[in-house]
């Protein structure tokens, strides 16, 4: 059970939207809609967000808030073997943590470069230990501020935080209005084709970026959920964070994309087009230093808010779950995704740290994608919904109901059924090939394990030991 709360509905709302607005929404969702055709993108991407989205968001924040707790002790408050369950939800988060904290670093770094006026692109900066260097202070400025607590560090940070981005997103929009390229990018974004809607690759990339972009099925909304006070309406709360959401990522594309029709550059490359094409004509503009400067500002806050969050759910569960504190729990947990991080972090510096000929960071989010994400989210709904089946649940959840109860589920298993099928086969082959070839990455990924695997022992030898001792 936890005592603390958020200090008010405003408070609560900047903090969840702050979890939801990140990288996922100016970074990664202008590569998914570039690569995806544009306008093509958009109608899956609105069904799964307000089909799916939103009733699995109300799911969590309500649970979150009824049982008053964390996501592995609300597993196991529905049966004691759960617990592991959750514990796989928390690692999830924390492994995207673990890459997530590599590329805030990396927009940390072009924030200082611009600032500073060496204006640095993604090839030399790469080419440096500097991906490095910033991974490790965007992890530090995570681990303090929730070492601060939930009021204390992450609402305070949030309370200036957020502000600032939408002011920010705001006024690159309104330079946006005044390219050449304006009118193109909006026909880019705006124009849909229902053509495509019978093509299930679509689906797959809409609900998977859908998911990561609301935080939602991570245990992450649960975690805050459980500060909320009971005053708070979470339909209409479920539905303002959907909507911000949205809107943050469609208003960053309509800065994104004229930028990239003005300067006659492609916006099909991807993990890429934030860090190597957008640069490119930031050197090229007018007042181009202050856009940059402005642009990378608000990545890097946006992704700080969002990093804290991950961050709280794995300290929420070792809090309660040990006898740590939460300023040891944090500094106990901030090391092992530092650990974990390691591998993404030295996949773009001198190292190149690849496995099976892919960057490992590439390899990780795009596994996150398709498979922690729904995995995580089936899980939720699976013991929540299924083996908990609370009636006052059911009225909690109303209309949305049905939605969580059976067409999440459906929908989730279809997707990541034909994801699995795609790409298990030749993945698994090529990282068989590169074993007998002994690949470094695969030596570091070794080293890594082994790492975690003593801090989880850490963790269970000082945390569950001596609380069992402390219940006897
Ligand atoms: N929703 C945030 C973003 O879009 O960047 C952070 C995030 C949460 C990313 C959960 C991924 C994820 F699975």
């Amino acid at each position: 059970m936890t005592t603390e709360r958020w200090s008010s509905r405003v408070g609560f709302l900047l903090a969840t939207v702050g979890a939801a607005v990140g990288l996922g929404n100016i970074w990664r969702f202008s590569a998914v809609v570039g690569q995806n055709g544009g306008g093509a993108y958009l109608v899956p991407y609105l069904v799964a967000a307000f089909v799916c989205a939103v009733p699995m968001l109300l799911l969590e924040l309500t649970v979150g808030r009824r049982l008053r707790t964390d996501v592995v002790s609300a597993f196991r408050s529905v049966r004691a073997e759960y617990a592991v369950l959750g514990w796989v939800v928390a690692g999830g988060v924390l492994l995207i943590l673990s890459y997530y904290l590599v590329l805030t670093g990396w927009v940390l770094g072009f924030l200082v470069s611009w600032l500073a006026g060496s204006q640095t692109t993604f090839g030399p900066f790469t080419a440096s230990w500097l991906p490095v260097g910033y991974f490790v202070a965007a992890t530090a400025l995570t681990g303090g501020i929730v070492s601060l607590g939930v009021r204390g560090g992450i609402e305070r940070m949030a309370t200036v935080v957020m502000p600032t981005v939408f002011v920010v997103l705001v006024a690159l929009a309104g330079y946006a209005l005044t390219l050449p390229g304006w009118q193109e990018a909006a026909g880019f974004l705006f124009t849909p084709q229902l053509s495509v809607l019978s093509d299930p690759g679509i689906w797959s990339a809409a609900f998977g970026q859908v998911f990561f972009s609301l935080s939602v099925g991570q245990g992450i909304m649960l975690t805050y959920g459980s500060y909320v006070d009971e005053a708070t309406n979470l339909v209409t709360s479920s539905v303002l964070i959907t909507v911000t959401d949205i809107g943050a990522a469609v208003v960053a594309g309509l800065v994104i994309f004229p930028i990239v029709f003005s300067f006659g550059l492609q916006p099909t490359l991807g993990t890429e087009l934030a860090f190597t094409t957008l640069p490119t004509a930031f050197a090229a503009m007018p007042f181009g230093r202050v856009v940059a400067v402005a642009f990378f500002g608000l990545l890097f806050f946006a992704a700080l808010s969002s990093a804290v969050s991950l961050l709280e759910v794995g300290v929420a569960a070792a809090t309660n779950s040990t006898t740590l504190s939460r300023e040891r729990a944090t500094l106990l947990l901030t090391a092992g995704v530092f650990t974990a991080g390691i591998p993404s972090a030295l996949s773009y510096s001198p190292v190149r740290l690849s496995l099976a000929a892919r960057p490992v960071l590439d390899l990780i989010d795009e596994s996150v994608g398709a498979f922690a994400l729904p995995v995580s989210a089936l899980l939720i709904v699976f013991v929540f919904v299924w083996a908990a089946d609370a009636v006052d649940l059911r009225r909690d959840l109303g209309v949305f109901d049905p939605l969580v109860r059976y067409l999440v589920p459906g929908v989730l298993v279809v997707v990541t059924a034909a994801k699995a099928v795609g790409i298990a086969r030749p993945t698994w082959r090529l990282l068989v090939d590169h074993a007998r070839d002994g690949d470094i990455g695969l030596v570091v990924a070794g080293g890594v394990l082994v790492v975690l695997a003593g801090i989880g022992w850490l963790l269970r030898n000082r945390g569950l030991v001596s609380m069992e001792r402390q219940r006897r």
